[in-house]
This record gives structure tokens, sequence and C-alpha cells, in this order.
């Protein structure tokens, strides 16, 4: 019997690749960068399965390109690239790859808000530089992360892996959250709720976690800035259109807050050019990109396609009323 045909725009890692060949007949995307949108919409056309990055959309304009499409399997846990309703009005399954990438994350978000507060960009550029004349007492003089008010907002897996984290620093944290975590969760994470406004005006660092829908599009704007402290960092690892970018340039010109530490954009790849400033450490979308966890994203969209080419339920289903016979 036939194998189903899938399009999948990366070539993916080998373990991934593995999990594919026996039930699939794939077609990668083997070219440096990402695939243009006129040969994804040609690949996909009479294929059964898909499996892409978060710079592929999954759109109307996609699925009606592709009429055979079953399943369309993010290599991401966000999933704002895909319209799940499209998808599910069209019988398409989709689906993400959650929880792998947690522990990953979270420690980047440590990473940002260590080098934004201890000014490793700068050191690490002057360290290079051969300019680097002498110790002196008051050089690159930064703030201290331990002890401090760590404000998460949005206590999901990665906000909590955040959390966890804190306590080895002595910090006190903070979430607040759509819905407020059981008691328990917040006894082990010695984490208090709060409301917004409470977090904003409390925190030394705000960190976000958030996945991007329509409440959370623009959720930190001037308004918000205008509430933090002075002297607080805000770091991004969650998506960029959270953050009304030219706000954050502003409130960050205007010394309403001390800095950011940002790995998404709202314009992804472009990166507004007053955010590349000596307080803003700014990373390219790499929260998630130890090794380990990308190949194992990848290993989950591929376990994802074959579940479903297997007559099984897919385990990371977004949709899963498409799979409910009428
Ligand atoms: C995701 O998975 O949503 C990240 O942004 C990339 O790992």
């Amino acid at each position: 019997m036939a194998k189903p045909k899938v399009y999948a725009t990366h070539s993916l890692f080998e373990a991934a690749r593995g999990i594919l060949k026996k039930g699939c007949d794939v077609e990668y995307w083997s070219k440096d960068g990402r695939p243009p949108r006129e040969e994804v919409l040609r690949r996909v056309k009479d294929k059964e399965g898909l499996i892409c990055l978060l710079t592929e959309k999954v759109n109307e304009e996609l699925l009606a390109a592709a009429p055979k499409l079953r399943i369309a399997a993010n290599v991401a846990v966000g999933f704002d690239n895909i319209d799940v309703a499209a998808c599910t009005k069209r019988g398409v399954t989709a689906t993400n790859t959650p929880g792998v990438l947690d522990e990953t994350t979270a420690d980047f978000a440590w990473t940002l808000m260590m080098a934004v507060a201890r000014r490793l960009s700068e050191g690490e550029a002057l360290a290079r530089s051969g300019k680097w004349k002498n110790w002196d007492l008051d050089q690159l003089v930064g703030t201290d992360v331990w002890g401090k008010t760590l404000g998460i907002v949005g206590f999901g897996r990665i906000g909590r892996a955040m959390a966890r984290r804190a306590s080895g620093f002595q910090m006190k944290v903070i979430y607040t959250d759509a819905v407020r975590a059981p008691a328990e969760a917040e006894r082990e994470l010695k984490a208090e709720f709060r409301g917004m406004n409470a977090l904003l005006s409390e925190s030394d660092f705000i960190s976000l976690h958030v996945p991007l829908l329509p409440e959370t599009r623009g959720l930190f704007d001037a308004a918000k800035f205008s509430k933090m402290k002075s002297t607080a960092f805000l770091i991004n690892t969650s998506r960029g259109p959270v953050v009304k970018e030219a706000e954050l340039v502003a409130a960050l010109e205007s010394g309403k807050i001390a800095g950011a530490g940002l790995d998404v954009y709202e314009n992804e790849p472009l990166i507004h050019r007053g955010l590349k400033r000596a307080n803003v450490v700014l990373a390219p979308h790499i929260a998630s990109a130890s090794l380990e966890t990308r190949t194992k994203m990848a290993c989950i969209a591929a376990e994802n396609v074959v579940a479903l080419f297997t007559g099984k339920r897919p385990p990371n289903i977004l949709n899963p009323e498409v799979l409910k016979t009428p």
C-alpha cells in the first residue's frame, strides 16, 4: 500500500526522520533558510501531511492549496502560526509540541535575565575589543538578581519552571495569570499570586510566559511600562507581539524601565532599531534551541503524524473535534 505523502518544511533531525521513515513518504525542504511561500504552497498540493515550523503560516490559503491534507504538525509549542479553526473546518488535525521545551526555555529566560542585569553583552564586547585597559571598581556595574522579586506573567509549565529556578537565587516570586494556580503549586514553588498592577509595581524582573492570543497581543504597552519600577527589567521569551515594541523602545529611551532581555520580536526576523541599545540583550528566538530539545520537538511532531496515519489519536492534538466521527 502506498505510504501517505508528507511535506516537511525542514530536514528535521535524524531521529525524527527515523520515526517518519517507516510509515510515511516524506519530502523534505533541505536547503538553507526557510522555504519560500510559493514553494510550500506548491509542495503541499498532493500531500496528506505537513510538518512545519513557526515560520510557516497554516491558514486558509495553505489549506486551500492542500486539498488532501489531514494533519499539520507544528514543530513548536506556540501555534499562533496555525489557524486552528480553519484546520478544523477542513477536517485537518493540528498538533504542537508541548512539554519538552519548558526547562530549556526557562533556562534561556534566566540567561537573558542574568545577562541584562549583569551587563554581559557590554562586558563581552569590551573583553573581545582589545580595549580593556584595567580592572576598576565601578566598571560595568550592573544590578543583582539574587534576592530580588521576580514577577512571572503566565504561570503555565514554562512560567513555573522559571519560578522553580528562583529559589536558588533567594528571590521572591510573584505571578499573575488568568487562572490562579492551585494552592499546592503555589506552596511548592513559593509563588504568590498578584493582580497585574501589583505585579508591575513590585517586580524587579518581569518575565513573560503567555501564549499569543487576541487577549495577550499588545499586553505590554506604555501603560504597563509606566507602572513598572524604573529599575526593573522586562524579559520576553514568549511571543514578540505580546509587547508593543515601539512603546517598549520609548520606555527604554525615557528611562521608565531599566532594560530588557528579548528573544522574540513583533516582526521577526526584523528587530526594531531602537532595541539595539546597551541596556537590551537581544537573541534571535533561540530559547528552546538546545540540540536535545529541538531534536525532541522534531520527534514529537513526527510521532503526531505517524499516530494519525496509523489510526491513533495524535498525542498533542489541538483540535480533537476533527477526530470525532459525525
Ligand atoms: C515554540 O516552541 O513556540 C518556541 O517559540 C520555539 O521553540
